[in-house]
């Protein structure tokens, strides 16, 4: 296959989950049957969450699965799926001002000051942004070396990321807590000290 016909592949791939929710959507309009359960609207800001922060621990991992196993894939293509979070997370955001606070924009200030996950969330959005802005070829080539230290924002963005959803789960850790022993596992897989420590001298 030519690698514009996997990248072609891969942006379809990448489009079907938002694609699906669109369709149960305009089912859910038109009264059909949908899956999108008794409150549709918070339904549709967790599944983009989810799919954002899926996207983002498959870029993550990158790194580590290229060292461990060798896999160059996920690195080759880890700038579309950068995009892909970008594209998830920007409408779980925009589905949240839509569906949960009825775009009441002054609300938002309020959320931020009296939620603690809202502003987890959102000061993951802001460190994301710049790396999203920033994955193209005039980027890299004008940042030189610190493209580099730029994109290291990923490890503070997912660690806020996971204590978004720690906060949004409460009781129900399970799920966040394996996030986040992922999140530690490749953190540990990119140091080349430790993996030397497995691999022996
Ligand atoms: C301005 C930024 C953000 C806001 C305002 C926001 C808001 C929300 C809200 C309102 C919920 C639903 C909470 C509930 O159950 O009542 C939620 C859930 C979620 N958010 Fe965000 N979010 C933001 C950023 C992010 C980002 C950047 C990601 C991932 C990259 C993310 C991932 C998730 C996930 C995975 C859930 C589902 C948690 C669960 O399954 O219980 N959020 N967010």
């Amino acid at each position: 296959m030519k690698p514009v016909q996997v990248k072609i592949g891969l942006v379809v791939l990448l489009a079907l989950p938002a694609v699906n929710l669109l369709w149960q959507v305009s089912q859910a309009l038109q009264g059909q049957l949908h899956s999108l359960g008794p409150d549709p609207g918070k339904q549709i800001v967790l599944e983009l969450g989810q799919w954002a922060l899926w996207l983002l621990l498959l870029v993550f991992s990158a790194s580590p699965v290229r060292l461990w196993f060798g896999w160059r894939w996920l690195v080759v293509h880890r700038r579309l799926f950068g995009l892909a979070v970008f594209f998830y997370y920007g409408l779980h955001i925009t589905a949240y001002v839509v569906f949960l606070l009825e775009l009441h924009f002054s609300e938002i200030i309020e959320d931020v000051l009296e939620r603690p996950y809202v502003t987890m969330g959102m000061m993951a959005a802001t460190l994301l942004m710049p790396l999203a802005l920033t994955s193209n070829n005039f980027s890299t080539r004008r940042l030189g070396r610190n493209w580099k230290r730029l994109h290291g924002l990923i490890y503070p963005a997912t660690l806020l990321v996971i204590v978004h959803i720690i906060w949004i789960a409460r009781s129900d850790l399970l799920e966040p807590l394996l996030y986040l022993l992922f999140v530690l596992v490749c953190f540990a897989g990119r140091s080349r000290r430790l993996l030397r420590v497995f691999k022996g001298p």
